[in-house]
């Protein structure tokens, strides 16, 4: 119990999950809301604010992205194939790759680190930038086991980006310290994993300090609380949202 002159204790798991449903539950009413046309459209110019690209550089890559037949051909194929073996797919919606698509783009990405695989649409999408930019590794974490149905991590991932990837399967609060020490500095570090708040604080520090100057905290579904907002705030990290990811970069100098 909490008294005059005493600490509050540890929020219990039990109170954290509670909060994290009503938090759910109030992100899937205020998505419905969402206008994600405009979102998609002003997607190049909430970029240019953060990113070291001009709005017509950044409709280029979205522009390109549009028109990369060997990705839609092996995306669609995959897809079809998680909606034919029926299994629910919390997988992270494609308009949102194309943020990532973009952001590996104009940085030119080489070392991105990733937390939360499951069928793999976000790493498709960064996969694909790299493939493009001519060069790059994605190092990404999920826990043991793997996605629902007969799949495996990243499914859908093409095949001619999978020599770019490496997965690490643990706890990412086991895993990240110890892949962030080895991968060293980092251009771009996008958190997709445990979306109750403690976690989201933990990923967000423990990437902070390997960003290198310049470089990128993206998260998805920053909708969810105020958290990335006080975050890049409280870091002095420039930031914006794009449908339900968050993009920050860290001050050059
Ligand atoms: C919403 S899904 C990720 C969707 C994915 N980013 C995509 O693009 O389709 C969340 C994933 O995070 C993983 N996850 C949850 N808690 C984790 C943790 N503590 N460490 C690592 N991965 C975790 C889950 O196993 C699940 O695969």
């Amino acid at each position: 119990m909490t008294g005059p002159g005493t600490e509050p204790g540890p929020v219990p798991e039990t109170l954290r999950d509670a909060i994290y449903a009503v938090r759910t539950a109030r992100l899937r009413l205020e998505r419905r809301r969402l206008d994600y046309g405009r979102e998609t459209r002003e997607r190049a110019a909430r970029l240019a604010n953060v990113l070291p690209a001009s709005v017509d550089e950044l409709r280029a890559y979205e522009r390109e992205y549009d028109d990369l037949a060997w990705f839609h051909e092996s995306y669609a194929d995959r897809v079809a194939e998680i909606h034919e073996a029926g299994v629910a797919a919390d997988t992270t919606h494609w308009r949102d790759g194309v943020t990532l698509y973009v952001v590996c783009r104009a940085l030119d990405v080489d070392t991105v680190v990733e937390t939360g695989v499951l069928f793999g649409s976000f790493d498709a999408h960064v996969l694909a930038a790299m493939e493009q930019n001519g060069g790059g590794t994605l190092h990404a974490v999920d826990l043991p086991g793997g996605p629902p149905g007969p799949f495996e991590y990243g499914h859908l991932i093409p095949d001619r980006c999978r020599d770019r990837w490496r997965l690490h399967r643990g706890d990412a609060r086991e895993v990240l310290p110890a892949l962030l020490e080895r991968v060293g500095s980092l251009e771009l570090f996008l958190h997709d994993s445990d979306h109750r708040l403690p976690h989201m604080r933990f990923e967000y520090e423990t990437a902070r300090s390997n960003l290198e100057p310049g470089g990128v905290l993206a998260s998805h579904d920053v909708r969810l609380s105020r958290l990335f907002d006080r975050f890049t705030d409280a870091n002095g990290l420039r930031s914006c949202v794009v449908c339900d990811t968050g993009i920050a970069r860290r001050p050059r100098h």
